[in-house]
């Protein structure tokens, strides 16, 4: 069957098939209420409803397919009933194609220094004014249907890198009891809304083991693996990658979440990971690490004052096509707005061509060709 054919097939939000395999590699195609999502897929992270210093002409001509937002963040600034009431997060932002929101869970425990965890759910402090609130599963996914986010995220406990096993298996086990009560709350069908599960289990392969099954037996449209990037050496997080992925179910989506640089997220495609999305390439613009064909640049270096040439000739970004490395080392050096603009679009169109590189190499069965030669590039650790 062509690859048209397949698409055609896909009617209502939620339905995915894989359309070509290479190895554990996957190349496939998921319905959302706002339109197809190309897999592998990187989804830039626009963590206030905005991707930080660009707009949705700028995702549009880097051909973004999807974007992500935060529950908690627009839950405390502007408010998800403000939201609401402005017609959703696509009809306040501009940006019209496909969104997926995250619970709040992990920011929750990351960003608030005080909090209350009990099985009912988590009293936290905002990092914005000190002020208390009460997160329950029910809550978070109340808040994404507000925002009206196409995929929705189950509200999750990740526990830190470091915690004991005991404290994990608790974790693991909220996650899985919230995990229930976020399916009981969503109304499957509402506004074409799907959820996805996040699984936990921290760096215990059992406790992961047990945690995908759990979560598994439950009716989600996609799967993710939480908990991973958070501060562990790359090894470990490898080792649960590759035990854990291949046994999230093959005909769902599944999503590593908060990954990563170029190579973890081409070593979560060989494992069979279908979606990505990272702070990396645009907070990393913004600090003026650049990633291109010839590996890491840092424009501020003082190598690049009188050089003319374009930051990437493999590039067709904006950016490439029309400003010298020249200009944006003096941008970057004079901390001027249009730097952060610039880099961004740059970094955030490497993310994206890598995924579709990787999706043409799939269906052409040259995945670990390609692979090779991004490695070859950017050295084993980055
Ligand atoms: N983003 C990165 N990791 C995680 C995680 O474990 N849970 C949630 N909800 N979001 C994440
Ligand atoms: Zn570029």
């Amino acid at each position: 069957m062509t690859h048209e054919h397949i698409i055609a097939q896909l009617t209502k939000p939620g339905d995915f098939r894989v359309a070509a395999t290479d190895g554990k590699a996957r190349q496939g195609y998921l319905m959302t209420a706002h339109g197809l999502v190309r897999t592998p897929v990187f989804m830039p992270v626009g963590t206030v409803g905005s991707v930080k210093s660009i707009d949705p002409r700028d995702l549009h001509e880097m051909e973004a397919q999807i974007i992500l937002g935060n529950t908690y963040h627009l839950y405390l600034r502007p408010g998800d009933d403000v939201v609401a009431r402005r017609g959703g997060l696509h009809a306040f932002n501009g940006w019209d194609g496909p969104i997926l929101t995250d619970s709040g869970g992990f920011q929750v425990f990351s960003l608030s220094g005080l909090r209350k965890i009990t099985d009912e759910g988590v009293e936290f402090r905002s990092h914005i004014d000190g002020s208390k609130h009460f997160f329950t599963p029910e809550k978070a996914i109340s808040i994404q249907q507000n925002l009206g986010s196409d995929i929705m995220m189950c509200f999750d406990e990740c526990a830190a890198y470091g915690a004991t096993r005991e404290y994990t298996e608790k974790a693991l086990k909220l996650t899985t009891d919230w995990a229930k009560r976020c399916r009981e709350f969503h109304e499957p069908g509402k506004n074409g809304q799907i959820l996805f599960g996040i699984t936990q289990g921290g760096f215990f392969q059992d406790l992961r083991e047990r945690s995908i099954e759990e979560l598994t037996a439950l009716p989600f449209e996609g799967f993710s693996l939480g908990g991973l990037s958070v501060g562990e050496p790359k090894d470990k997080m490898l080792e649960i990658l590759r035990a854990s992925a291949p046994l999230l179910p093959a005909d769902k989506p599944r999503y590593l979440m908060g990954v990563g640089t170029p190579l973890d997220i081409l070593d979560g495609i060989e494992a069979g990971i279908d979606m990505f999305d990272c702070v990396l390439p645009s907070r990393n613009a913004r600090n003026g690490t650049l990633f291109t064909s010839m590996g890491k640049v840092n424009i501020k270096r003082a190598e690049f004052k009188e050089d003319d040439s374009p930051l990437d000739p493999n590039c067709d970004c904006y950016t490439c096509r029309t400003f010298s490395k020249a200009y944006l080392r003096h941008l970057y050096t004079a901390k001027e707005l249009l730097s952060y603009r610039l880099n961004t679009i740059h970094n955030l169109a490497y993310f994206l061509r890598l995924t579709k590189d990787a999706r043409q190499a799939i269906r052409e069965g040259r995945f670990a060709s390609f692979k090779a030669g991004v490695e070859a590039v950017y050295g084993p650790n980055v």
